[in-house]
Formats: C-alpha cells, sequence, structure tokens
C-alpha cells in the first residue's frame, strides 16, 4: 500500500477527488493516511473527517517563529511515514530540509500549463485572472514534483482546457478544475502507486503499459 500524506489550505475539492479515486478504485494499492491542513477552518479538514481520515493542524499563527512552526509541520509529516507527499492547494512553502528528503515523492497540483501563469505570486484565482487579462485561449492544468523552487519541478501530467469568451476567473477555475485538476491529481497518485514514474534529468517519465 502507497502511503499517501495530504497537505491542504482550503476548501479541498482535489482531496476529494482523491478521496473518491481511493475509494472507486480509480487510485488502487493507496491509503491516505493523514491530511495535514495549516488553516484549522479549510474545509479539507471536514472531507478528511467524513471519510475517517486523520487529519491535523498545524497553524504558523500558533509558533512564535517559523523555524518552530517547520518543526512541527515536520515532525506531523514523520509521523505519517508517508511514501508520498501530495500538496492539493496547499499555500505553505515547504522547508528546504523536506523536499531533500522526500525528492521526487512530494507532488504539487497548479492551475495552469506551467511554465505559463506559475511562480511566486500565482496561486488561487489569481492565476486564472491573469489568464483572462493575458487573453490566451487555452489554459490547463500541471502536476509536478516539488523542487527548490516555486513551480520549477519535474513535469507529470497536464491537461489543457479551453478559455471561453466571457468567462470570469470563478468560471475559468470551475472549468480548470473539473476538467483538468480532479483528472490529473487521481491519475498522478495511481500513476506512483503502480511504481509507472521515474524521474531522471529533472524530467518525469512514464512507462508505457505492456
Ligand atoms: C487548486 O486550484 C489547485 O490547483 C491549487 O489550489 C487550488 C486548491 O483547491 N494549487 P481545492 O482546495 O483543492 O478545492
Amino acid at each position: 500500500m502507497l502511503k499517501v500524506l495530504v497537505c491542504v489550505s482550503g476548501g479541498g475539492t482535489n482531496l476529494q477527488a482523491l478521496i473518491d479515486g481511493v475509494e472507486s478504485g480509480l487510485v488502487r494499492d493507496t491509503e491516505i493516511v493523514r491530511v495535514i491542513s495549516n488553516n484549522k477552518n479549510a474545509y479539507a479538514l471536514t472531507r478528511a473527517r467524513q471519510h475517517g481520515i486523520e487529519n491535523v493542524c498545524v497553524s504558523p499563527g500558533d509558533f512564535p517563529d517559523r523555524a518552530a512552526f517547520h518543526e512541527a509541520f515536520l515532525q506531523a509529516v514523520e509521523e505519517a511515514a508517508p511514501d508520498l507527499v501530495v500538496l492539493a492547494g496547499f499555500l505553505v512553502v515547504i522547508p528546504e530540509q523536506m523536499i531533500h528528503k522526500y525528492r521526487n515523492r512530494i507532488l504539487n497540483i497548479h492551475p495552469s500549463l506551467i511554465p505559463s501563469f506559475c511562480g511566486t505570486g500565482y496561486y488561487g484565482l489569481k492565476v486564472h485572472e491573469k489568464v483572462l487579462e493575458r487573453g490566451v485561449k487555452v489554459t490547463g492544468a500541471t502536476v509536478h514534483f516539488v523542487d527548490e523552487g516555486t513551480d520549477t519541478g519535474p513535469i507529470l501530467l497536464q491537461q489543457a482546457v479551453e478559455v471561453k469568451a466571457g468567462d470570469t476567473p470563478q468560471s475559468l477555475q470551475r472549468r480548470v478544475m473539473e476538467e483538468a485538476e480532479w483528472v490529473l491529481l487521481p491519475r498522478a497518485v495511481e500513476l506512483f502507486a503502480q511504481g509507472m514514474i521515474t524521474v531522471r534529468d529533472g524530467r518525469a517519465e512514464i512507462a508505457c503499459r505492456q
């Protein structure tokens, strides 16, 4: 069984897609062992609770400084002893120490086609606002491994989504989630669980099924 830890900050629709994938058997040989949120009000925590998944909140506000928060966060990660960490809308920068320890074992989902509309300041609705401002006709989502940079790690999966006339940041965000994010994230974890992914020279490759 692949032990997966999911880190969240908000609504948790990507977490839900993953839970649904595991429960329906689309994502095989996988157990979500813990959900960590930095925000005690995150609805994602309720989703975890509803599905009997252990959930904890580690909030920066509860610690005197960043170092103390990082220590508590790392401890919450280590306790779960995960094989894979999934950042599903997690708005906290991952401590470098953790990136080293879990090299090529931390996945993030980003709501654009990296390397467009990503990097510092591109999160949540802001991504979709920028997409509409620029007037691109195609956007999408990306699942990638996490390295020391912001949205710079090896790309695993991408799915394009059409930008339509009259879109608002909200309507576009919803379409990107429905058509791309909620499909890609369970697929990525299934590929990982089946040992289908290799990372070489900064690029992720998916083995061909025989
Ligand atoms: C998603 O758009 C994801 O791509 C981004 O943060 C958002 C999280 O949404 N990283 P949710 O909490 O999974 O609903």
